[in-house]
């Protein structure tokens, strides 16, 4: 941990002075395998997560006290106050480095809101990694990812990006061993979201009633998709168990799936705990013309075309 200081005075300078700009990408886990509930509330995760190319933006500008704007997704529906990951971010970065949380920060958002896209997570990276700049208060990668922990299962991912292996509660994170390919998705973004905490709790209910699907188990496969170059083997690799309860809260979804591979995508799967669906692309043209398609068959709020990995919260 760096030496405390105070964001006054002669240590002010230690800072920017400018705006920091942080973007951020948002996430799809191309394995979400689920264990069982531990006794801490959370399941244990084997899941590879990858970031793609939907980003939001965070600016934090100097302030006399700790202030959160925003626009875009979600503008109006979410909390400004202090219980916004935002904001909790803020106060757990200032807390861990003594310094004083005060910044006026502003969101603009395309991730949109409970979409299993982890939109609140990216958030909470992106706001560590710009107060870190704006205050000079220094933390490594590392100190920043075990903030990021106790922020949410999720966060540490964004701050690293790229394409990782989760376990734990999917807060520990190391980098997957791939080619430098770029991966071609269409996301599909529903009207509405669903919340975290249910889709796990409906999976718990489903393998207690025992229709729930068998669980995916290792990595292994997708893991050597990964190593090599051709869609078609990483679409066969891909799987979700959360997408079970997804469905059985949100059965449109299985329309969104099916209109997705009728479009022609290699394969789709619930993203997260959804409702935001993911298709695989052979390309960046294949992935426009299925997204197209998707948004004429009205099956989706929004079709967006992005790629990955891509990086994590970075200074712009
Ligand atoms: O970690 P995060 O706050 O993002 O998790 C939100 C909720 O999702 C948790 O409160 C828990 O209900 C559920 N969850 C879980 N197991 C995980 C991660 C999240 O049950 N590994």
């Amino acid at each position: 941990m760096t030496e405390a200081w105070r964001p006054d005075g002669e240590d002010e300078r230690r800072g920017a002075s400018g705006p920091v700009k942080v973007r951020v990408p948002a996430k799809v886990n191309l394995h979400l395998g689920v264990g069982p509930l531990r006794r801490d509330g959370y399941h244990e995760l084997n899941t590879v997560y990858h970031a793609i190319s939907i980003y939001d933006e965070l600016t934090a500008r100097r302030g006399d006290t700790l202030t959160l704007t925003m626009e875009g997704e979600g503008a109006g529906e979410l909390a400004l106050d202090d219980s916004n990951l935002v904001m909790r971010a803020a106060h757990a970065l200032a807390g861990y480095a003594g310094v004083l949380p005060h910044a006026r920060l502003h969101l603009r958002k395309q991730i949109p809101l409970a979409g299993g896209l982890a939109g609140g997570s990216a958030d909470a990276a992106a706001t560590l990694v710009a107060c870190d700049a704006l205050w000079g208060t220094g933390l490594t990668r590392d100190e920043l990812a075990g903030i990021a922990a106790d922020l949410g299962s999720d966060v540490p991912f964004l701050i690293h990006g790229g394409t990782a292996l989760g376990t734990g509660r999917g807060e520990a994170v190391s980098p997957v061993l791939a080619r430098p390919t770029s991966w071609y998705w269409v996301v599909a973004i529903a009207d509405g979201g669903l919340s975290t905490p249910a889709a796990y709790r409906e999976l718990d209910r489903l393998r207690e009633a025992g229709t729930a699907g068998p669980p995916l188990g290792a990595t292994d496969a997708l893991l050597a998709a990964l190593r090599q170059r051709d869609p078609r083997v990483l679409a066969a690799t891909l799987g979700n168990d959360l997408q079970d309860a997804a469905l059985a809260m949100r059965p449109a979804l299985a329309e969104t799936l099916k209109a997705g591979e009728a479009a022609g995508a290699l394969a789709g799967i619930v993203s997260g705990s959804g409702p935001t669906c993911v298709f695989l692309a052979e390309n960046g043209a294949h992935a426009e013309r299925i997204a197209s398609e998707l948004t004429a068959t009205e099956v989706c709020r929004e079709a967006r075309v992005a790629h990955g990995p891509v990086a994590g919260a970075r200074v712009n």
